[in-house]
């Protein structure tokens, strides 16, 4: 095995919960003193966006088939929703003197490791260059402006992570969550772009030192610990007729462009240092690969009952911090048309360019006509008799839908079981159902190092869409990045690395906290925008 792929396992290996002791973290937390959620850089020109809020009119259930919804033109204010779709604020909370915001895109702690930049190539409704995105003030900065003029290829859109911002809380398992982070990021990107009858395209040959130059994290502008890293630099295809990207004469551009602003200090105080998070990075960090082109075919999706715009249920996504226990039975329509939105021949997944490497195990606890227990969600048939050879030899795995791969494993009430796996939340167990997303790990990292990242990101895209689904269904999901990693795997019979357990998910009737009052996203902007 290479040392990056040891590198990588290591430090899987060391950051998994168990129920006699937490991945290593903080030892205490100074609250006053959090990192700042909101980047921003000083000495840049600002752009205001136009004023956030704009309903469109596609149906959340139009989205199955993005085909059928017309391209909106690529000016300032479509660029400003796209941004505020996906990375946006949604709401603020107070709770007495505690006012947070909370954005379209979840995170793990709410502490929002993730950074988005827009590029523009040569379309003139803004100056040609790369800009960074301010959700708080729904504005742009600009980092660079181009020199050269570069044909119109549209717009992309990159993110970073600041690894710091989440191991801040979580201390050394905070890689994972900032991959998770990414992969919802992009599930929000998607949603967002499909919205405004646009497309995601992955660019996913480019190596992280390609997009930290465009982006310019590789520049001496950031605090040392608070630097961001490369992750993901996607092209939106407006459909209105630019061309495809030429990288090197984009990296030209931006190499030879000029560049402003300095990131201000996150602030809080650096207790802490985790240095096993610049390893394993550095371990996984990208280089340029060959990539296949999407092979999937669509396959049309049990119809969603939803009669709300993707608008309103994209705005209105949370999660659920407490679950009613006694809700009666999820409608089963409600649960198949889930599952089959996170298969990966739905439109949410067309981005996606690889064959599906996670699976579902589902702990069912409330589903009209299922009876509660163990159930199985192969993404790919391929991997069928894999999981089945690698888990309880007693598990029956009966296949009991006709549109769905979903096998049913085990009858029993697995309530007690689910709550005590995800370090002992009881969403995991008052809710509808809860899952793992186990993935087709060890043979995985070591065929590429990097690909850990790419396994965490598939999982976010994952439970995006059961965020959505779920908002959509009129109950609320949560991701739960707190389990026991190798409980999990003893429950469901996986023995070694093959298969790993790499994010929980759980849907429900969720319980208003009372207590909390609701703001508006950007009533802090006055009508001045
Ligand atoms: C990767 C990830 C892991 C999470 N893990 C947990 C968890 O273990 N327990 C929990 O109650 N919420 C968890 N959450 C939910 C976050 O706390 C939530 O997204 C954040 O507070 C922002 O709130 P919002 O989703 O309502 O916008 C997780 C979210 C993400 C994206």
């Amino acid at each position: 095995m290479n040392k990056q792929a040891e590198t990588v396992l290591n430090y899987h290996n060391r950051t998994k919960h168990s129920l006699e002791r937490y991945a290593k973290g903080p030892e205490s937390i100074d609250w006053e003193d959090q990192p700042d959620q909101f980047r921003r850089f000083s000495g840049c020109g600002i752009v205001a966006l136009p004023k956030p809020g704009a309903e469109l009119e596609p149906l959340f259930a139009d989205l199955d088939n993005p085909e059928t919804i017309s391209a909106k033109p690529l000016n300032m204010a479509n660029a400003g929703l796209l941004l505020e779709l996906a990375f946006g604020l949604s709401a603020w909370k107070q709770y007495g003197p505690s006012r947070w915001a909370l954005r379209c895109n979840p995170s793990s702690g709410n502490l929002h490791p993730t950074e988005a930049y827009l590029i523009n190539t040569g379309n003139d409704f803004i100056e040609p260059g790369v800009y960074h995105y301010v959700s708080h003030d729904h504005s742009l900065e600009q980092r660079c402006r181009f020199s050269d003029n570069l044909p119109d290829a549209g717009i992309l859109i990159g993110l970073s992570s600041i690894h710091w911002r989440e191991a801040w809380k979580y201390g050394e398992r905070a890689f994972r969550y900032c991959q998770h982070d990414i992969g919802h990021a992009l599930g929000a990107l998607r949603y967002a772009a499909a919205t405004l009858g646009w497309t995601v395209e992955l660019q996913a040959e480019w190596p992280d030192d390609d997009i930290g130059q465009l982006l310019g994290l590789d520049r001496d502008d950031f605090k040392k610990q608070e630097h961001e890293s490369p992750d993901i630099i996607c092209r939106i295809d407006t459909h209105t007729g630019g061309k495809l990207i030429d990288i090197k004469a984009l990296l030209e551009a931006a190499l030879s462009g000029d560049w402003f602003g300095k990131a201000d200090s996150l602030r809080a105080y650096h207790m802490y240092k985790w240095p096993v998070i610049d390893e394993v990075s550095a371990a996984a960090s990208k280089p340029r690969t060959e990539e296949p082109e999407r092979q999937t075919v669509l396959h049309p999706l049990i119809k969603s009952s939803c009669t709300r715009t993707a608008t309103q249920i994209i705005r209105q996504r949370r999660s659920a911090q407490q679950f009613d226990g006694k809700m009666p039975p999820l409608p089963q329509t409600d649960f198949y048309r889930m599952l089959a939105a996170v298969m990966p021949t739905t439109a949410a997944f067309e981005l996606w360019r690889w064959p599906p490497k996670i699976h579902l195990f589902i702990f069912v606890h409330r589903v009209e006509g299922l009876a509660p227990g163990i159930y199985a969600l192969p993404r790919d048939s391929d991997a069928l008799e894999k999981l089945q050879a690698a888990t309880l030899a007693e598990f029956d795995w009966q296949k009991i839908s006709e549109a769905l791969p979903l096998y049913h494993l085990h009858s029993g009430d697995c309530r007690q079981i689910a709550k005590t796996l995800s370090c002992h939340q009881p969403i995991a167990s008052d809710s509808a159902f809860s899952l793992g997303m186990v993935a087709e790990f060890g043979e995985t990292i070591e065929a590429a190092p990097w690909l850990y990242r790419r396994l965490f990101w598939e999982c976010g895209l994952i439970g995006q869409v059961l965020y959505l689904e779920a908002e959509a269904a009129g109950i609320r999901g949560t991701g739960i990045g707190c389990y026991f990693d190798d409980s999990v795997h003893e429950i469901l019979g996986i023995k070694g690395d093959k298969f790993q357990s790499l994010y929980h998910f759980t849907v429900g009737k969720p319980l208003e906290d009372k207590r909390l009052e609701t703001l508006p996203a950007y009533g802090h902007l006055g009508d001045v925008v």
